[in-house]
């Protein structure tokens, strides 16, 4: 018996080492705090250890090599983790590390400048920043009339209109109710590619309904005419039958409408916070749909012959995915997501396609532990970049107009919780070079090209519509 007991204690180490990293989660954070700050430093800044915040790097300075090191160790100098964090755990301990570098705090709230009225250099195009609607309610989507006017939707429940010599409208009377309630709302507005002779006009919302007693609600969408202030003659274009609607108010939402060249409508829907429903397509959360104008399924939809598959799916394995935008030229359809906490991504969306999400993600959750160890998977798409820390990546355009020259086919790209306004360049589908045209001026929702070729921006806290125009 003796020499077994003499084994036990290295193999109840083992195990109890093997338990922890399948025990409880635990917060990323909290474990570098306990486990590496005594040599590298409570603000990684290093002390026996060297500074992981500087861009010194002995082995490397790739998620990889971060990972490897924390798993293997150095001989000599410091011990590997791998019996103590599991793969998932050393993946977000590069999230946490990555955040750290980049100044990011997820509890931080940001502090918001006054917008400034002189004018502000960037490196292709100095502009100023005019305001054009203020003391509004979250804008939330912006869609311009072929005649100029700028249409734009309040998360509270309101569609107006920004007439040509800058006045705004009353809100538009008789628009459907929506439900108010955490991310849900009045959410984006789209105008149809032939407006002047149809006069529709596309909104989408988080729609109000009651489930044996319990308020619920999911996404829909619905198009309508503007007639004398009055919003007239809707018609419900996709609304899911109520067994997929989810407990109301809540997260996840999605909602961008675009329109393709041929003229089929696209609009993408969050996962409601249920992460796994995206990877099913017989539920429509977490997918970018595809439609005929009127709401038809197209015959060529990729799951519409599947049996029980939501026929309207597109793509599916998407989180929030709230920037749509078909790029000129290549007709290529581009969209942002929102990541959980890291891997906000940057897509280009293809027909059947699996975005992965929750199986693979650069991100992790917002209370510090993991949600997988793996970022790539056979079968699932690769992001074209992702911001990690997060950025909260909202609505995207193309800029198509003249006024900046330079900044012709850019990508624009706005971020809620960092408040920035991206430019993006973007060549043969890959990410170039990037710059942040605005910062910290207010969480910023929604950017579209005007007519005008200024550009507009939908900002929230505090709640304004701005556009860009060149500095004289
Ligand atoms: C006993 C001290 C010690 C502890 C504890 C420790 N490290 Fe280290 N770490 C070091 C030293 C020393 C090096 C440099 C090794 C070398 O010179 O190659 C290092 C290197 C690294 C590197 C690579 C840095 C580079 O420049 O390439 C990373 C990343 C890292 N540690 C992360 C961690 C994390 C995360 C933890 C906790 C889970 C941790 N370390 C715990 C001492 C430590």
């Amino acid at each position: 018996m003796l020499p077994r007991l003499i084994a036990a204690p290295s193999f109840v180490a083992l195990t109890l080492a093997a338990a922890c990293a399948q025990a409880a989660p635990r917060d990323i954070g909290k474990f570098y705090a306990q486990n590496c700050a005594q040599c590298h430093g409570r603000n990684l800044t290093g002390g026996v250890g060297p500074s992981l915040m500087d861009d010194q790097w002995i082995h490397g300075s790739g998620d990889d090599a971060l990972a490897k090191v924390i798993r293997d160790g150095v001989p000599d100098a410091m011990d590997g983790f791998r019996d103590e964090l599991s793969e998932a755990e050393i993946r977000a301990m590069v999230v946490f590390i990555r955040e750290r570098r980049a100044g990011f705090s997820s509890s931080e709230n940001r502090a918001t400048r006054p917008q400034p009225t002189e004018t502000v250099p960037s490196e292709l195009h100095a502009f100023k920043i005019e305001t054009v609607a203020d003391h509004l309610s979250t804008p939330w989507g912006l869609a311009f009339l072929p005649d100029g006017r700028l249409l734009f939707t309040e998360k509270s429940g309101e569609l107006r209109i920004v007439e040509r010599g800058g006045v705004l409208s009353d809100p538009i009377r008789g628009t459907p109710a929506v439900r108010d309630s955490g991310q849900g709302g009045l959410l984006d507005v789209a105008v149809h590619p032939h407006y002047a002779e149809n006069g529709w006009i596309y909104l989408a919302y988080s729609d109000p309904a009651t489930r044996d007693g319990e308020a619920v609600s999911l996404t829909t969408i619905v198009r309508g005419k503007i007639r004398d202030g009055a919003w007239v003659g809707q018609q419900t274009i996709w609304r899911a039958p109520l067994e997929f609607y989810r407990p109301g108010g809540g997260v996840h939402f999605g909602c961008r409408i675009v329109f393709d060249r041929d003229g089929y409508l696209f609009f993408s829907h969050g996962e409601r916070g249920r992460q796994d429903d995206a990877q099913n397509v017989k539920l429509p959360n977490g997918k970018i749909h595809r439609l005929h104008d009127d709401g038809r399924i197209p015959e060529d939809n990729p799951f519409a012959k599947q049996p029980g598959a939501f026929p309207s799916i597109w793509c599916y394995g998407n989180r929030n995915p709230q920037g749509l935008a078909f790029e000129p030229g290549t007709g290529v359809l581009w969209e942002t997501e929102h990541g959980p906490r890291g891997g906000d991504e940057l897509n280009i969306i293809r027909r059947g396609a699996n975005y992965g999400w929750p199986v693979i993600t650069y991100g992790m959750n917002y209370n510090g532990t993991p949600i997988t160890a793996i970022t790539a998977k056979d079968g699932m798409e690769q992001p074209v970049t992702h911001w990690t820390p997060s950025i909260a990546v909202c609505g995207i355009d193309f800029y198509t107009g003249d006024a900046f020259p330079r900044w012709k086919g850019n990508l624009l790209v706005t971020a809620l919780a960092q408040q920035e306004l991206r430019r993006v360049v973007i060549e043969g589908g890959k990410v170039t070079h990037q710059e942040i045209l605005l910062k910290d001026l207010g969480r910023v929702r929604d950017v579209q090209t005007g007519p005008d070729g200024a550009i507009y921006v939908a900002l929230n806290q505090p709640d304004r519509i701005v556009r860009l125009v060149p500095a004289k």
